[in-house]
Formats: structure tokens, sequence, C-alpha cells
């Protein structure tokens, strides 16, 4: 296996905190070894209740730390942070979520993590509440803002008989998401890139909302083909069904304008590249009800306020060398709307996507889309695919950056 797999002599080092999943890093920690990798591994002390350090330091023919301290003094986790190429915390339960986002340093794990100057992986694994829960989320969104890539919990049974997202990835699947990770290469290697995708849904009260028809299909296959060229690649993503196939795809789900939009705030100014291709509501209830709305009347008012206009915000803050693209969803006089949109947003250029074409727009497999540019110049293109329109985005997107 180590011929090929171009991890051998990487240096990984592997952290484990207290969750059931604990037992599959035994497989992990296996399968980098079998790849030729140098492992090393930690455990924080509720790991040690799942699965030996003897296990552990058996696969991985080294030494397992569980504290900051041993007999002799403390082991070094600086210079262990500095010696990783990559560092991959599996299983990350929510509380070690939580003491990564904060810096809370009190196990040999979380200092490690501190001192670590390589890439982060953390593959969280919780039941499905936890996993759901708005701290959780909130965490996830500080550690990807922070520079961390997070390999998604799966959906499957949990230790607790429920059935939900919150499984650890499979290790073939981690083990795959370093082996891209390291053998990356494309014209947009060392690039940045920021999605948005799909719709937003904007609540009335807990069970309606505003939104759309957006199924994500689009921004997806535009992440995808980014993250095949090598892109480090962040998807901003509104409540959708899908998810991109690319491993090495960090996705930050999201409900509403305001939540995309401060998502995509967070880490706008470290972007190479932001294509923005949600359909983000433009008006939003003012006050939605905590309560379900009761039938009383025989109509019913709602009043509605503007939303945040995320392009425009961050076309405000676009720095030189930043390039935005945007999208154009139109039904009439679409070449002069999509005009007006390219120089208010700022976007270097504008894909416009009428609903007058068939099989264009909304939850379609193929698109039918028109470049415009700041210049009037204008490219068409046929009826194809949203992979191949998420290719001709990419194509001209490189030729920008190339400039
Ligand atoms: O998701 P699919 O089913 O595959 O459908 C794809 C798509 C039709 C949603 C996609 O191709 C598309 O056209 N996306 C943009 C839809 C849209 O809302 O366009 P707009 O003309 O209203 O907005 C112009 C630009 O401003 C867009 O880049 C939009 O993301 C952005 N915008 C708009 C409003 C807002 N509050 N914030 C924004 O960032």
């Amino acid at each position: 296996m180590n011929a090929s797999t171009g991890l051998t002599g990487k240096k990984i080092i592997i952290g484990l905190s207290g969750s059931i999943a604990a037992y599959k890093s035994a497989f992990l920690v296996r399968l980098f070894i079998q790849a030729g990798a140098q492992v090393r591994v930690l455990m924080t002390p509720g790991a040690t209740r799942f699965i030996t350090p003897l296990t552990l330091s058996t696969l991985s023919k080294h030494e397992v730390w569980t504290d900051v301290l041993n007999e002799n003094g403390w082991n070094n986790h600086v210079e262990l942070g500095m010696w990783g190429d990559a560092f991959i915390i599996a299983p990350a339960t929510a509380n070690t979520l939580a003491k990564l986002a904060s810096g809370q340093s009190d196990n040999v794990l979380v200092a490690t993590y501190l001192s670590a100057r390589c890439p982060v992986f953390v593959a969280p694994a919780m039941d499905v509440d936890m996993w759901y829960h708005t701290t959780t989320q909130r965490n996830i969104r500080q550690l990807i803002a922070d520079g961390v890539e997070i390999i998604p919990a799966e959906q499957g049974e949990l230790a607790s008989g429920l059935i939900g997202m919150g499984r650890m990835a499979e290790p073939p699947h981690i083990f795959e998401h370093l082996r891209v990770f390291f053998r990356q290469n494309g014209p947009l290697l060392g690039k940045k890139a920021l999605v948005t995708a799909g719709p937003t849904f904007e609540p009335i009260d807990p069970v309606r909302f505003i939104g759309n028809h957006s199924s994500g299909k689009m921004g997806i296959a535009i992440a995808d083909a980014l993250a095949q060229a090598g892109a480090a690649t962040t998807l901003i993503l509104g409540p959708s069904k899908l998810a991109p196939s690319h491993p090495n795809i960090q996705v930050v789900r999201v409900r509403t304008a305001q939540e995309m939009y401060e998502a995509a705030k967070a880490i706008h100014a470290q972007q190479d590249i932001c294509i923005l291709a949600a359909a983000v509501a433009d008006y939003a209830p003012a006050s939605p009800s905590n309560q379900k709305i009761k039938k009383t009347g025989d109509t019913l008012s709602l009043e509605l306020h503007k939303t945040v206009d995320i392009a425009s915000s961050l076309g405000a803050e676009k720095k030189p060398g930043q390039i935005h693209i945007g999208f154009a969803l139109e039904t009439e006089n679409e070449t002069a709307h999509a005009l007006e949109k390219l120089k208010k947003k700022k976007f270097d250029f504008i894909v416009l996507n009428s609903l007058n074409d068939a099989g264009a727009g909304f939850n379609y497999d193929t698109n039918k889309v028109r470049f415009l540019f700041p210049d009037n110049k204008a490219l068409d293109f046929e009826l194809k695919s949203k992979q191949a329109v998420a290719a001709d985005i990419v194509q001209q997107l490189v030729h920008l950056v190339q400039k």
C-alpha cells in the first residue's frame, strides 16, 4: 500500500478523546502505519476508558501519551506539535470540540493542538442531539474559522440506539481525506475559496418559513470543482439535503440569511476567491413568532424586513487580489439586471441564469448560463450539467488568477 498513497514518511499525530468511537482509531492508526507513515498517539483521560494505551502503542510502535506529565517530567507537546505534518483528532467528542474552540488546555491533546504548526483535522463523534446542538455547531464554525478541517460526522446507528448524524467518519474515509490532502495539486493549489450555496429559510414561526426552490446543486458542483482544482474550499450551505463529494471541502451548514452572512464574514478576509451561488432570501419576517401562529382570521399580514446582502457586504470589504464571482437569477431584462448586480456588488464576473431557459435554474441537474464581465463582454454557453457549468466557471477563474 505504501508505494502509492503518498503517505510514506509522513508524520501523523492522532489524538483520541473519550467516545465509543475510540476503538475505530486503532484501525486508523493501522492504516497509516501500513501506508508507511510515522504515527504518534495522544489520548485524553476519557479515551483511555474506551481503549487501552497499550493497544495503540503496539499498533503505532511508539509510546502513547495520556498526560502532559510523565514519571520523569513532562511530555514535550511543543516539540510534538512542531514534529507533525498533520494532526488528526479522532474521535473528537463534543467536550473536546468545545475545548479546542476555546483553547482550554487541560489535557495533552489540547496542549498539543495549541502547539501544532501543521494542518489539523477533526473527526467529531457524538449522539445526534449533541451534534445538532447550537453549541456544538457554533464550536465547529469557530474551529473552521480557526483553520481546522472538519471531517464531517456521518449518518447511522449511534451507541445510544438512536439513528442519525454523529457517527465518527469510518477510518478508511478519514485516511482517504488525508491521502487526498497530501496528494493535492491543480491550478488553484494554495488558494482559499468560499462558496455560498442553496436556499435560506427565514422563520415565520417554529413550523413555517419563507424559502425558495434552490437545491444547492449548482453551488455544491462549484465547491467540488474548486477543490478538484486544488483550492482549500469552504462551502457555506443553506438548508439542502445534498452534500459535496470531494473530501477536502469544509461544509458549514446554515439556515438563515443572517447565519450565512456571519459564516461568510468570519472567513472572508482569508479567502482568495468567493463564489456566491446561494439563493438568499431578500426579505425575512421582522419578528418571527416563538409559538405556532394560530389560524384565527381570514387574512394574515406579515411584516418583512430586508435581509443582509451578503455579496454586497463582502464586496464592500473586498481586498486587492480577491476575486468575487456572483450569480444572477432573472426572469426578465436578464442581461441589464445582471450587469447592474455585477457593478453594484463588485463582482469580477457574474453568472446569469434565466428561468426563461428550459432546464436552467432551480433544482435541475442542468443549467444554461451567460458570463458577463465589467467591460460588458459576454460569454454564452449551451445547456449542460451543473458539473460542466462549474468546470467552466473554474476555468474562467483560473484565467483571472493567473492574470
Ligand atoms: O441550487 P440550485 O437548485 O442548483 O439552483 C441554482 C441557482 C438557481 C440558485 C443558482 O444558479 C443561482 O442563480 N443563484 C443565485 C440566485 C439569486 O438569488 O440571485 P440574485 O440575482 O437574487 O442575487 C444576486 C447575487 O447576490 C447572487 O450571487 C446571490 O448569491 C447574492 N445575494 C443575493 C441576496 C442576498 N441577500 N445576499 C446575496 O449574497
